[in-house]
């Protein structure tokens, strides 16, 4: 049986592969909780919405939650943000003692972010509830997420990406070539999008929005997804195959990226409240391992052209130099652009 759209973003034995994922990226996301950290001492926002946040290792999850802010965290993926939060509240000091964010007297409500919190009778730093789950990091096992943070499994392009995923498995029925796979992924490509699925946080509401690392991810998703599917269905596509439809694929990719990054530009602008900024940071530059030369990552050049329509860019609020940083993945290093965005009066 196919994996429809809806299971793929259901990962099965979940919170082992979370953990390990926020294992991997928690050092090289360093950087992206230090640029975000500084844009909420330096923006002061009330409101704060994480888009990808996933499990939260580019999110300086600690910091937003002492601003007061109040916090939207939105990925399309089950139960990521849930571990995300989960990993986040307990930090063990030197000594080994645990220390619970929510517990924290600088934390004005408590049980808005924990239904479990009961006030310590001594000065513990970790309330009456508390029941240790030894690991890397380690976790309460009495915690109870209250209504803070606002936490939303949904498609941050308006929902454009989600329709591709959902109607492509019905668009391969019955194809009997790879020409007709992406002939048809085409057709899909330009249909859909008509009406907007936004994500449930309301208009002109955040101050703050951060898009870390997002962008790089359009360019994989739902393209994988549509590619692995009609794998399954005709076997890998031949040597000559592969080759003819080089192009085809390019240019499909390159469609659904280009419209995954205006629906997101659209979605960003609709949920910032006037005056407010976006976080934005993606792949721009990579290098193939023992190749010397550098290249442009395909769609970026068009991505800012986009970005650049809705928003003015902003380098000041965030430190100078870290606007373009070094991000190692095993040995294929990246350049990863960051900045700010404060959207234009009209598109
Ligand atoms: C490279 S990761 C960024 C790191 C992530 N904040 C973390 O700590 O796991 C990009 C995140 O964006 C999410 N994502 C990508 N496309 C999305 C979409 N269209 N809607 C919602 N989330 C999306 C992915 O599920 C992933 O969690």
């Amino acid at each position: 049986m196919q994996v429809t759209w809806d299971d793929y973003l259901s990962i099965s034995n979940a919170h082992g592969r979370f953990q390990d994922c926020r294992r991997r990226c928690e050092r090289s996301f360093e950087h992206h909780r230090a640029n975000i950290k500084c844009a909420v001492e330096v923006t002061k926002p009330k409101t704060v919405a994480c888009l990808g946040a996933g499990v939260l290792s580019d999110i300086p999850y600690d910091a937003i939650v002492r601003s007061g802010a109040s916090l939207h965290l939105v990925d399309w993926v089950r139960g990521s943000i849930d571990a995300g939060v989960d990993m986040s509240i307990i930090h063990t000091d030197e000594g080994g003692t645990p220390h619970c964010l929510y517990c924290s007297p600088t934390i004005e409500c408590p049980r808005s972010f924990c239904r479990r919190f009961e006030p310590a009778t001594s000065d513990a730093a970790v309330c009456r509830s508390f029941v240790p789950i030894q690991g890397q990091p380690m976790r309460c096992g009495a915690f109870e997420r209250g209504e803070q943070p606002k936490v939303h499994y949904q498609d941050v392009t308006a929902g454009y990406a989600s329709e591709f995923g959902r109607e492509i498995l019905g668009e391969l029925r019955g194809v009997s070539s790879w020409k007709q796979a992406f002939a048809r992924a085409a057709g899909l490509v330009e249909r859909i999008g008509r009406a907007a699925e936004c994500t449930a946080i309301a208009d002109s509401s955040v101050d703050l929005v951060t898009s870390s690392m997002v962008v790089s991810q359009f360019d994989h998703e739902p393209y994988d997804y549509f590619a692995n599917r009609t794998a399954e269905m005709l076997g890998p596509p031949t040597a000559k195959e592969e080759k003819q439809l080089r192009p085809t694929l390019a240019s499909l990719r390159r469609t659904l990226l280009a419209n995954q990054v205006t629906r997101h530009c659209r979605e960003i602008r609709r949920i910032l409240a006037p005056g407010g900024y976006c976080y934005m940071s993606f792949e721009m530059y990579h290098r193939l391992p023992e190749d010397p030369h550098w290249f442009l990552v395909d769609g970026m050049a068009d991505a800012l052209e986009t970005l650049g329509r809705h928003f003015h860019f902003n380098f000041d609020i965030i430190p100078r130099g870290d606007s373009l940083a070094r991000f190692e993945t095993g040995d294929s290093p990246s350049l990863v652009c960051s900045f700010m965005l404060a959207p234009k009066a009209s598109e």
